[in-house]
């Protein structure tokens, strides 16, 4: 599928690659043409203006602060999926400084399918994720497209319900990250079901 970027950083340059690799047609969109054609020509995408990235493709990632995701997402066309990976975090204590981010931008560009998704994880995990590590995402309607692109780096799709519960991955996320920031290990906290619950089959609700 043709997928746009906007914004030419390390989430643009991690997933980009990815999507790249797996056959898709990506095009990196930044606000420098330079910029983004340096991370372009390195993941092997075309590059050109947030405008044309916004326009380019049938799903398009928002890989620019949370600060400016309203203003930025603003570009894309109705009909379009947008992925909102932001994470807005207020640094002074970890927390959310801009709660339910991915409704706000979906509140703006109507008609365009918000989906938050590749938050959870930091762009190094995306550039090399382990096998079957899990992809929240949050969306209204059908997310098959999304899911697709989370198979396409060797990952599970997390079906983690709708558009008002993005701002719970947006939390999660956070936290996550305070907790690592901290010293701390979050990788215990969400055991497999059988060692969670004993003889609980994964299969029961
Ligand atoms: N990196 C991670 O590990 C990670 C993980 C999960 C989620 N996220 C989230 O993903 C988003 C992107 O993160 P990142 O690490 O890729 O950031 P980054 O490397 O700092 O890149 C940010 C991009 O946004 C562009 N940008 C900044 N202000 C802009 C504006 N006013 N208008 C248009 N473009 C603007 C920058 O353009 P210039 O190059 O022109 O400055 C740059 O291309 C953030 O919301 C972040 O919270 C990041």
């Amino acid at each position: 599928m043709r997928i746009g970027i906007l914004g030419n950083g390390l989430m643009a340059e991690a997933l980009g690659g990815q999507w790249v690799r797996a056959g898709h047609e990506v095009m990196i969109g930044g606000r420098s043409l330079d910029r983004a054609a340096e991370v372009a020509k390195r993941v092997g995408a075309a590059a050109g203006s947030l405008e044309e990235a916004a326009a380019y493709g049938e799903v398009v990632l928002l890989a620019v602060p949370a600060e400016v995701a309203v203003e930025v997402a603003a570009l894309v066309p109705a009909g379009s999926t947008l992925i909102d990976c932001t994470n807005s975090i207020d640094h002074r204590d970890f927390t959310l400084a801009q709660p339910r981010t991915a409704e706000l931008i979906a509140a703006a560009v109507p008609g365009v399918q918000v989906v938050k998704a590749f938050n959870s994880a930091a762009d190094l995990v995306w550039s090399d994720p382990p096998a079957g590590l899990g992809v929240p995402m949050c969306g209204d309607g059908d997310l098959e497209l999304v899911a697709e692109l989370v198979r396409d780096l060797g990952c599970e799709p997390v079906y983690a319900g709708g558009l008002r519960r993005a701002t719970l991955l947006e939390a999660t996320a956070v936290l996550a990250i305070g907790i690592w920031v901290g010293g701390g290990d979050v990788r215990g906290m969400f055991p497999p079901l059988a060692r969670a619950f004993g003889s609980v089959s994964p299969d029961q609700p």
